[in-house]
């Protein structure tokens, strides 16, 4: 069983769709997740130390930038240690826009810098997931039990 932190900002609630599958899917391996959003608990990024992984939703604002509730969370990263920290970013964005999920890319490269070991796909959704991105959610989190599994 490893314990999971599930981070997440979502305005209109498609990228909390996604973290919901994920948790769902995860919970049913017997994972241990806690759960919280930008928006509603604090967050302390020291906290990240003490999860065996980390997956952190995001949707995309304006001109492919980060979400300003999730601002100073990517500010104070630089704060901890995260080498070999596995993580996993995803998010909704529009493919409307020409970054499309560039919040996504933002935050991934940022925690890339900082030495932390991604899973390698930056899974993003085209507004509000549908059954086939369901399963991409699903294939996502198996990635990330492998990479836990690898490092035990
Ligand atoms: C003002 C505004 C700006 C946006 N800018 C972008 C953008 O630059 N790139 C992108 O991919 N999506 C952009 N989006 C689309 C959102 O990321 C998309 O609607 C997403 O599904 C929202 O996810 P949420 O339901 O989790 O909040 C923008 C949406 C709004 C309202």
């Amino acid at each position: 069983m490893s314990e999971i932190l599930m981070l997440y900002a979502s305005g209109t609630g498609n990228t909390e769709l996604m973290a919901e599958v994920m948790v769902a899917f995860l919970e049913d391996k017997n994972n241990q997740i806690v759960t919280k959003t930008f928006d509603f608990d604090p967050i302390d990024v020291e906290e990240l130390l003490n999860y065996d992984a980390i997956l952190i939703g995001t949707h995309t604002w304006d001109d492919g930038g980060l979400p300003y509730e999730v601002e100073d969370f990517y500010e104070e990263l630089a704060d901890v240690d995260l080498t070999g920290k596995i993580i996993g970013v995803f998010g909704s964005a529009d493919s409307f826009y020409d970054t499309y999920g560039g919040a996504v890319d933002l935050l991934s490269d940022h925690l890339q810098n900082l030495g932390a070991t991604l899973v390698p796909q930056r899974l993003k959704v085209d507004l509000e997931p549908d059954r086939k991105d369901v399963k991409r959610c699903e294939v996502f989190v198996g990635v990330l039990c492998e990479m836990i599994e690898e490092k035990v």
